[in-house]
C-alpha cells in the first residue's frame, strides 16, 4: 500500500493556494481550477464573508431558493423561503399551501421556549451535604453570571433555573447541573455555553473555598447545551370538514379520502420503519425554511428525532384525527431556531429571507418553519395513500434525467408528454431519446 503523507499547515494556505494542492488530485486540474472558481462570488466582499463562515473554504456551494407561496399561517400569508436541493419538495409544499390557503389555513401555538444546558461532573464527596447546599450554590452560580445575562435580561430572557440530576445510578459519582434558560429570540448557543462555562468555574471556586467539602471531591467533566429541547417546541394544526376533501384526489369522497390519509398516518405513529421516512418528509421542508433562515439544521433534525422517540418508542411526529364531520391534522415538534444572532446577521440572503417574511420573531419563525414542515407531509401521505408518491416525483426526477442526457430543453414537453404513463428511470429515457435521435446511440 503506498505510504499516506501527512499534510500540515493547509489552513495557513490561501485560498488560491489550497485549490491549487486540491485540483491536482483531479483528472483534469485546470478545468477543475476553472469550475471551482466559477462558483466564487463576484463580489469580492461578499465572497470573503462567505469563506470566513467555515475553515478551509476554498468555493462555494450553491443550492436552489425556492418560495413557497400561499403559506397561510395564523390569518397571516406568508412567501416562505426554502433551501433544498430535492426536487418535489417545494412543489409539494406549494400545493399543500394552496389548499390549505383555501381550508383556513395553519395555525400555531407556542407550546414552550424553554433551552436546555449541563454541567456533567463526578462527584465523589458528600452528596447529601451538595444537595443541602444546592441553593447556596445555585444563587452562587447565577450571580456569577451577571456580566453574560445582563442583555439577555433586558431583552426578557436569561437563566431561568437551575437543577441537581444525579446520574450516579448509572455510572459512579455522575451528576450534572442542568439548566434551563429562556433565549428570546436567538438560538442561544453561545450564550449558553458562556453561562455553563462560567458554572463550571464557580461550581469548582465554591467547591475548593468550602472546607466541608473534600479536596478533589469534584472533577467537571464537560459543559454543553442540549440540543434536545422538548420544552421549545410548537404544535402546527390544520382542520376542515370531511366534504371539503371531496375529489382533492380525484374519484375519492372526503370521507374515503380522510380514512385513507388517517391509517397513512397511523402507520407511523405504530411502525418505526415507516415513522422515520414519515418524519424524513416533514424535515424536508423544516429543513429548507431553516436552511433559508440561517438556522442550524443538524441541531433541528438532532432534537426532532430525540423528541420523536419521547415515548420509548420512535413514532410520527404529526398526528390524525377524524371525529365527526371534522378531518385534523397536526405536528407537534421541538424548535430551538433564532432570528438574530449567528449567520441571521452575516448571510445576505438570509437577511433577505428574514425580511420576506416580515421579520419574524423566533416564535413566529417556529410556526411557519412547522407548517411547511406539516404541508410537505400533507402532501407526502395524501400522494402515499393514493395515487403513489412516484408519479409526481417521477416528473421531477424526469427533467434532472433530461438534464443529465443533455437532451435539448426544446424536447422537454413532449418527452414529458410521452412518459405521462410510463415508467421513468435513466435507461428508459435514454433508449427513448436514442430512438428518436436525440442524443447519439450508447456503443
Ligand atoms: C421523500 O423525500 C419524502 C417521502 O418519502 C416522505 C414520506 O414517505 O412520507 C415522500
Amino acid at each position: 500500500m503506498e505510504k499516506q503523507k501527512i499534510i500540515h499547515g493547509f489552513s495557513k494556505k490561501t485560498r488560491d493556494e489550497k485549490l491549487e494542492m486540491i485540483t491536482k488530485y483531479h483528472a483534469d486540474p485546470e478545468a477543475a481550477l476553472e469550475l471551482f472558481r466559477s462558483f466564487h462570488h463576484e463580489d469580492q466582499e461578499t465572497q470573503k464573508l462567505i469563506e470566513e463562515f467555515s475553515e478551509n473554504t476554498v468555493t462555494s456551494f450553491p443550492l436552489p431558493y425556492s418560495i413557497c407561496p400561499n403559506m397561510l399561517i395564523d390569518g397571516k400569508a406568508y412567501m416562505v423561503p426554502m433551501v433544498i436541493e430535492e426536487s418535489s419538495v417545494v412543489a409539494a409544499a406549494s400545493n399543500s399551501a394552496k389548499f390549505w390557503f383555501k381550508n383556513g389555513g395553519f395555525k400555531t401555538e407556542i407550546i414552550g421556549t424553554e433551552k436546555v444546558g449541563q454541567v456533567h461532573f463526578l462527584w465523589n464527596d458528600d452528596k447529601d451535604l451538595l444537595k443541602l447546599r444546592f441553593p447556596e450554590l445555585k444563587e452562587q452560580l447565577v450571580k456569577d453570571c451577571f456580566d453574560i445575562t445582563e442583555n439577555m435580561v433586558k431583552r426578557g430572557g436569561g437563566i431561568t433555573d437551575i437543577e441537581l440530576k444525579d446520574l450516579s445510578d448509572k455510572e459512579p459519582g455522575l451528576m450534572q447541573l442542568y439548566a434551563t434558560f429562556e433565549t428570546v429570540d436567538s438560538m442561544g448557543a453561545n450564550f449558553i455555553n458562556s453561562c455553563l462555562e462560567q458554572f463550571a468555574s464557580t461550581f469548582k471556586k465554591w467547591h475548593a473555598r468550602n472546607n466541608e467539602f473534600k479536596k478533589g471531591g469534584l472533577e467537571v467533566v464537560m459543559s454543553i447545551l442540549s440540543n434536545f429541547t422538548p420544552n421549545c417546541r410548537v404544535r402546527c394544526t390544520v382542520e376542515t370538514t370531511l366534504d371539503k376533501l371531496d375529489n382533492l384526489v380525484e374519484g375519492l369522497s372526503g370521507e374515503e379520502f380522510a380514512e385513507k390519509f388517517r391509517l397513512g398516518v397511523r402507520i407511523a405513529e405504530v411502525d418505526p420503519h415507516r415513522a422515520t421516512t414519515h418524519n424524513k418528509g416533514i424535515m424536508n421542508g423544516v429543513d429548507a425554511v431553516v436552511l433559508a433562515t440561517g438556522n442550524d439544521f443538524r441541531a433541528i433534525e438532532a432534537c426532532s428525532h430525540t423528541y420523536a422517540s419521547h415515548t420509548g418508542n420512535y413514532t410520527s411526529l404529526s398526528h390524525c384525527e377524524i371525529e365527526g364531520n371534522s378531518f385534523r391534522f397536526y405536528l407537534e415538534m421541538p424548535f430551538a431556531i433564532g432570528v438574530v444572532g449567528g449567520l441571521t446577521n452575516l448571510h445576505p440572503l438570509v437577511k433577505l429571507s428574514l425580511e420576506l417574511l416580515g421579520n419574524p420573531s423566533a416564535k413566529e419563525l417556529m410556526g411557519i418553519a412547522a407548517a411547511v414542515g406539516l404541508a410537505n407531509n400533507f402532501s407526502a401521505v395524501k400522494s402515499l395513500v393514493t395515487v403513489g408518491i412516484q408519479q409526481g416525483h417521477m416528473k421531477m426526477h424526469l427533467l434532472n434525467i433530461l438534464k443529465q442526457l443533455n437532451i435539448p430543453e426544446k424536447y422537454k414537453d413532449e418527452i414529458v408528454e410521452h412518459f405521462k404513463d410510463k415508467v421513468v428511470s435513466v435507461s428508459s429515457v435514454r433508449n427513448l431519446a436514442e430512438k428518436w435521435e436525440l442524443i447519439p446511440a450508447a456503443k
